[in-house]
């Protein structure tokens, strides 16, 4: 991967955010300002999540991309809104259902509002980025995004259904992934290039880009749910355990292990508990299962940023590449 561009002035993150920064703070403001209600809770709520912070990579991925594939016009500025207000409306809703207790250093909203309102107000920053896509009046980004929505969703309910089997292989798995997470960068990735007019084929390859780095983005994730310091990450570790879901580390050390360890963690998974968190983690020290799925997202995002190359060289589409090897590389 690192041969692909050119230009080094782009090496980290913090280049790639400086390379972004008006659109950035464009995106912010906006946020804020559709975030608005008359309804006091829907305030309060919206401004525990977003103003929370996150780390907004999928906006930012989108930014560049339009960037990168030549648009000049101002419609990314409001898509990266619509594209953050979908996904902080997914992640109020998953963590009702993950039961999690925080999220962006923070105790999560249902913890003190209660679930119905951490679900409703989910719904209003859905039917608000729906709103403000309307807006944008092109069928073509209006379908791509009801595509994405309803793909999450499903994604979602696999992942509910699939809870506690210990048998999930790693195409169910990728499955999950795909549609829970890495659809939403896919389009943030498409839209790039869909506003600047590209040809069909080279959104493909952008849609391709954002789907690959979305697998490398959830599989790092699913790592760091078991090795972050989960002060630094700013939502609690093992969360995945405790529900008893099956990630890659998982399902790597169940065909790894020896069988007496494959059956006890084939238990451990069914019945679903973080009590016996330190026997999983010696399972997956000895089958090195977290260092293998963090090499299978690293390949993912070495193969994103190979589709990159259809577009121009561009200091953008460095800055593209350093994202998609900052999506598994990250601490938090
Ligand atoms: C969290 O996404 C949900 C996953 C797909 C793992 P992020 O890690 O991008 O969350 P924020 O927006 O930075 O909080
Ligand atoms: C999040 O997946 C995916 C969506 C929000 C759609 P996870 O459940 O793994 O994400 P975290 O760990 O809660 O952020
Ligand atoms: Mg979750
Ligand atoms: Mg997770």
């Amino acid at each position: 991967m690192n041969d692909v561009s050119p230009y080094a002035e782009v090496q980290t993150l913090a280049d790639v955010l400086q390379l972004a920064t008006a659109d950035r703070e464009r995106v912010d403001r906006l946020i804020r300002r559709r975030l608005a209600s008359d309804v006091v809770l829907v305030n309060q709520i919206g401004r525990h999540i977003i103003g929370g912070g996150g780390k907004r990579l999928r906006p930012l991925l989108h930014l560049l991309c339009a960037r990168a594939a030549g648009y000049r016009g101002h419609d990314h500025i409001q898509l990266a809104a619509v594209i953050e207000f979908i996904h902080t409306a997914t992640l109020l809703h998953d963590d009702v259902v993950d039961e999690s207790g925080r999220r962006r250093g923070k105790e999560t909203a249902h913890q003190i509002w209660g679930n119905a309102a951490s679900v409703l107000v989910g719904d209003f920053l859905y039917s608000r980025s729906f709103q403000m896509m309307v807006e944008i009046d092109r069928l073509d980004v209006m379908r791509i995004l009801a595509d994405t929505t309803n793909t999450i969703a499903e994604g979602e309910v696999l992942q509910l259904m699939q809870m506690g089997n210990a048998d999930l292989n790693v195409a169910d798995y990728f499955r999950v992934i795909s549609d829970k997470t890495a659809c939403l960068f896919a389009a943030s990735a498409r839209l790039g290039g869909v506003l600047a007019d590209l040809e069909a084929a080279d959104c493909e390859q952008l849609a391709d880009f954002g789907l690959l780095l979305g697998q490398a983005f959830q599989i790092a994730d699913d790592v760091l749910d078991y090795r972050a310091n989960d002060h630094e990450l700013g939502k609690n570790i093992g969360d995945d355990l405790a529900e008893g879901k099956v990630t890659l580390p998982l399902i790597l050390a169940l065909e790894r292990a020896e069988p007496v360890d494959r059956q006890h963690l084939r238990e451990i998974i069914v019945s679903g508990g973080s009590r016996k968190m330190d026997q999983v983690q010696r399972i997956l020290d000895e089958t090195r299962a977290l260092d293998t799925a963090l090499t299978q997202a690293k390949d993912l995002a070495a193969a994103a940023a190979q589709k990159l190359l259809i577009l121009p060289p561009t200091t953008e589409r460095s800055a593209m590449e350093v994202l998609a090897r900052y999506a598994v590389d990250r601490s938090l």
